[in-house]
């Protein structure tokens, strides 16, 4: 804390708010006592414009556009790091020596497999299912697995929990998705980094040889660093919140994935895809589509386009534009729907509207692309977004547990129902 104030007038009184100095980015009125003081709560729909902790895990330039990860930005950690080197990073704060990882990435293989008890539970879910369901639930069945790992203020049993999460939850997407097209289930192979096991689970069968593409299995690695963290976004922010509770990680980071899965949050790398879809099978006219998220009386917005703190093109959409291309071409796949999304964007970007309300190309916008490209089918896309953010929701879970400062989270609100009044 600094010793800056602000001073805050109201009626006939004047409150001193001490100021809050970030490294960078924003500053804060710290307003703990205000209520004790005066009385008044603070109103934010949507805490635009609340800083619900102080964090040391990630950091958004939203102005620059620039995203980091314990200090490092997100363009290195791409281009020097594997997803497992960036998820030590985020939980220990450090990146990993040679020795640790080695240690880390043998805890990581040694915990990969699930509890076969835990298949009768993917059995009881409809074929239909929506993988991001399955992901939630068998989360939170996790924890009845490991009921001696629950307490948040024992340091060996959160690292113990967070290992397991990282290692088995690529083993749980694979399993909902085979459950989902009627496949065998595909045991984890620990002799294979960690995406290239998780294409192998995904899409290996037990009847031939699945040979992991390496070009394939680094192009996942990125895109799930790209995902790993993002400040107090809605998932985290729920992952904190249930955790403030006391509630084990497990049950907490179930909690993160349920808000993941809205098409304001994870589900818009789908729902981008499926608008691609529906533009390349109306012939392709992307203006027609602009015009159409212009429109004030229709309420279709396009997905992919916007973010609440990047005033600037998104760091991981610039990434993955980037080397769109060369995956989508390894594949083999002439992708129209890649040739549609440039020119979507070109179209949006040229128009007044969409640079005004700086409504730049988001992560959601190329990751569903890139995801199909890699052969995942729409519906695991949200899901992939949840592996690669897990650590992300791990560490900050992990450094709420560990401020002195937690307590419970428990938001105020102003009171607009009846009056007290008494029944006739
Ligand atoms: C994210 O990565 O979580 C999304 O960009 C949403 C956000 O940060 O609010």
């Amino acid at each position: 804390m600094g010793d800056r104030t602000a001073r805050l007038i109201f009626d006939d009184r004047e409150i001193v708010l001490p100021i809050v100095e970030g490294v960078e980015g924003n500053h804060g009125f710290d307003i703990s006592r205000l209520r004790a003081d005066t009385g008044y709560v603070t109103l934010d729909y949507g805490f635009a414009n609340t800083a619900g902790t102080s964090s040391a895990v990630s950091f958004v330039d939203g102005t620059a556009g620039e995203l980091r990860y314990r200090g490092y930005p997100i363009e290195q950690l791409a281009a020097k790091s594997t997803f497992l080197e960036v998820a030590y990073l985020l939980f220990h704060g450090e990146m990993p020596t040679p020795e640790q990882l080695k240690t880390y990435t043998a805890s990581i293989t040694h915990h990969t497999l699930l509890n076969e008890e835990m298949k009768r539970l993917f059995d009881a879910f409809p074929k239909s299912a929506h993988p991001m369901a399955i992901l939630a639930s068998a989360t939170n069945a996790m924890a009845t697995f490991y009921p001696d790992f629950h307490n948040p203020r024992d340091p060996y049993a959160v690292e113990q929990s967070a290992l397991r999460l990282v290692a088995k939850l690529p083993t749980v997407a694979a399993l909902a998705y085979k459950k989902s097209i009627g496949q065998p289930y595909i045991y984890p192979r620990n002799d294979l980094d960690y995406a290239a096991n998780f294409l192998h689970m995904m899409f290996a069968l037990p009847v031939e040889e699945y040979q992991v593409d390496p070009v394939v299995a680094r192009a996942l690695d990125v895109l799930l660093i790209l995902h790993a963290d993002h400040e107090q976004n809605c998932s985290t922010s729920t992952v904190r919140l249930a955790g403030s509770s006391q509630a084990n990680l497990f049950t907490s980071v179930a909690a993160g994935m349920s808000a993941l899965w809205g098409p304001l949050h994870g589900g818009a790398n789908q729902e981008v895809v499926e608008t691609l879809e529906r533009i390349h099978a109306d012939g392709g006219n992307t203006a027609k589509w602009v015009a159409k998220a212009k429109d004030p009386n229709d309420p279709y917005r396009l997905p992919g386009f916007g973010h609440r703190v990047y005033r600037n093109y998104d760091p991981r959409a610039k990434i993955l534009k980037s080397f769109a291309y060369e995956v989508i071409e390894r594949m083999g796949a002439n992708d129209p729907l890649l040739d549609i999304a440039l020119k979507l964007e070109e179209t949006a970007l040229a128009d007044d509207y969409f640079v005004s309300r700086r409504l730049y190309p988001n992560v959601d916008f190329y990751s569903g692309l890139m995801f199909q490209a890699l052969g995942f089918p729409v519906h695991m896309f949200t899901v992939l977004f949840a592996i690669g953010r897990l650590p992300g929701w791990v560490a900050q879970w992990k450094e709420m547990s560990e401020d002195e400062e937690n307590k419970i989270g428990r938001p105020r609100q102003i009171y607009t129902g009846h009056p007290k009044r008494d029944l006739p």
